[in-house]
């Protein structure tokens, strides 16, 4: 059963942020109250899974936590024949999301894999989902990732990336990591909570700029790209290749 998010309560050193068993037993908690849309965006998810994902395909939730993602496709995929791969490298993650999606009566089959996002085959797909994941992807191995997704959806397909992001600008940067602290306090985090939190994840979740993300995407072959939402400095892509 979900929990509250009191993980980064003490004071003192903080060791890197890792999808452990304690993540995983608040992360519905923690991922709503720290990531300003996060609700919209699953929920979005699906409206685009409903209109882009084709007949006898394959959607992807890469990263894909608890399944917040691949449940949102899961429940709008009105096109006949499709199947959904969910994979994280987690096993707490995976094991957790075993159960959400066993509890869940949709007729969409999900295989749930626990495994490298990087390791994992992309084909025949039309919905590729990368939401608040790329982020954690090493940058070195961020370009052939999203070649790799691009050379696995068909024509027509649709990547969803969702990113913390950084901006070019120093001033406005600072702005919209304080308006972010300024929203987790709003939820309920106390100072202590968001530096710690800070500290622990600083090194492990590296963001980049929307130049950066789109570059990347148009080099990879995309024919479309946009930004469908944004909030401070958290947003999401689409690009439809
Ligand atoms: C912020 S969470 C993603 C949230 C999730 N997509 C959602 O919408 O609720 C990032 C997830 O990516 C997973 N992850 C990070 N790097 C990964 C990799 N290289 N391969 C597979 N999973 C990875 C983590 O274990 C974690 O569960």
């Amino acid at each position: 059963m979900q929990q509250k998010d009191t993980l980064f309560q003490h004071e003192g050193p903080v060791a890197d942020f890792v999808f452990d068993d304690k993540v995983a037993d608040v992360f519905t908690d923690m991922i709503n109250r720290s990531v300003p849309g996060y609700a919209s965006i699953i929920t979005q998810i699906g409206t685009l899974a409903e209109r882009y994902v084709q007949p006898e395909s394959v959607c992807y939730d890469l990263g894909c936590s608890l399944g917040a993602a691949t449940l949102s496709m899961r429940h709008h995929i009105k096109a006949g024949g499709c199947r959904i791969v969910a994979v994280d490298n987690s096993p707490a993650m995976v094991a957790r999301c075993q159960a959400v999606m066993d509890q869940d009566q949709s007729d969409v089959p999900v295989e749930l894999r626990c495994a490298d996002i990087l390791d994992v085959t992309i084909g025949n797909a039309s919905l590729v989902v990368l939401n608040f994941t790329l982020q954690f992807v090493p940058l070195v191995r961020r370009d052939a990732l999203i070649r790799k997704i691009f050379g696995g959806l068909r024509p027509g397909g649709m990547l969803i990336l969702s990113e913390k992001i950084h901006f070019e600008d120093a001033a406005l940067n600072a702005l919209f990591i304080d308006l972010h602290h300024r929203f987790k306090e709003q939820n309920g985090y106390t100072r202590t909570e968001i530096s710690q939190k800070r500290a622990a994840i600083e090194n492990v979740l590296v963001p980049e700029t929307l130049r950066v993300h789109e570059q990347r995407i148009r080099s990879a072959g995309f024919s479309s790209y946009a930004v469908w939402f944004q909030c401070f400095n958290f947003a999401s892509m689409v690009a439809v290749k």
